[in-house]
């Protein structure tokens, strides 16, 4: 592929290419000296329509450590506020002989569009309720280390049991975490209130549930996701203190999993509300700041492969 649009969009063996790619660039990071020049000459440009803490952060930083130029562009101070269209942005950009784009929209779609308008790779930051293939594939490295690190097998998912639990409905963290572990062999269930779940998710090959303490019977993984009250239109929304009682992951319901379950989330984290401190912040159970350090590996990695075409490098998305 030239993009990096979706998991849906990608092969078993193309996943974990990229995790395996990935392994460099953890290492890397955890040397004092983080900066190689794999990158250098190369312009990145991160177009991001909507607010970001961690993915506009990591994609910056992995592509400053690869030794590229980083261009930052923020929609709230752009001419989008003027009535430019999505179109007219993308020509402007490509206009700039930008190397990468990397783009999160509010709109399903979005990502795509933006691809079949430039002549770079596009990789997709995050796109309505569509697609977050990089945070599905960072959950996943992060995943295999934690059971690295318990000495178990880490290189395949077959067997394993995550529950993701949350805003199923406006999720894109679900989709793609859901296309990602499925093909990686482990078993994905997903819980939420009624409302809130996609109707004929089944038919993805996902077990639905809407009794959290049931999904969470067995389930080797809790991946809690937040209410994205930003995209409600017209639904029944619980009240906080409601949606914690039915579906928060406290201490005590987290001891219907197993003994050793391990807890993820993408994050922004509302405390208290879908995941209550003491969960998150369990020792050796908690994976959350370990996904984040895993984000800007897998974000360097996918900038890495999808530019080998434009640096004449042999391999996935190279000139083979
Ligand atoms: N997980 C995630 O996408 O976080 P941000 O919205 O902060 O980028």
């Amino acid at each position: 592929h030239r993009d990096l649009i979706g998991i849906g969009q990608m092969e078993r063996h193309e996943i974990l290419f990229l995790l395996d790619e990935a392994e460099q660039w953890v290492a890397l990071n955890r040397e004092p000296t983080k900066h190689i020049d794999l990158l250098s000459g190369l312009t990145i440009i991160n177009a991001f329509f909507e607010n970001s803490t961690r993915t506009l952060l990591s994609f910056e930083i992995a592509g400053k450590r690869l030794g590229a130029d980083v261009v930052n562009m923020h929609a709230a101070q752009s001419s989008v506020k003027k009535g430019e269209t999505l179109i007219d942005t993308a020509i402007t950009l490509n206009a700039m002989h930008a190397d990468a784009i990397v783009i999160r929209h509010a709109s399903s779609g979005a990502t795509q569009l933006i691809a079949d308008k430039v002549d770079c790779p596009v990789l997709n930051a995050g796109d309505g309720q569509h697609e977050h293939p990089t945070q599905a594939l960072l959950d996943a490295l992060a995943l295999r280390h934690a059971f690295r690190d318990r000495g178990e097998q880490a290189e395949d998912f077959t067997g394993l049991v995550v529950v993701i639990c949350g805003d199923i409905l406006h999720s894109r963290v679900a989709r793609s975490n859901l296309l990602c572990l499925q093909a990686l062999g482990a078993t994905v269930r997903l819980c939420a209130p009624p409302a809130l779940m996609p109707t004929g998710i089944e038919a993805m090959g996902a077990e639905v549930f809407h009794d959290f303490d049931a999904a969470l019977r067995g389930a080797d993984v809790a991946m809690m996701l937040r209410l994205q009250t930003e995209r409600m239109s017209g639904q029944f929304i619980p009240s906080a203190r409601e949606y914690h009682h039915l579906y928060g992951l406290t201490k005590k319901r987290l001891a219907h999993a197993k003994p050793d379950t391990l807890v993820m989330h993408p994050g922004p984290m509302n405390r208290g509300v879908e995941i209550d401190s003491e969960v998150a912040d369990l020792i050796d159970r908690s994976i959350i700041t370990r996904q984040v350090e895993m984000g800007v590996a897998i974000r360097m990695a996918a900038l890495d492969v999808l530019t080998r075409r434009a640096r004449g490098v042999e391999g996935w998305g190279g000139t083979a």
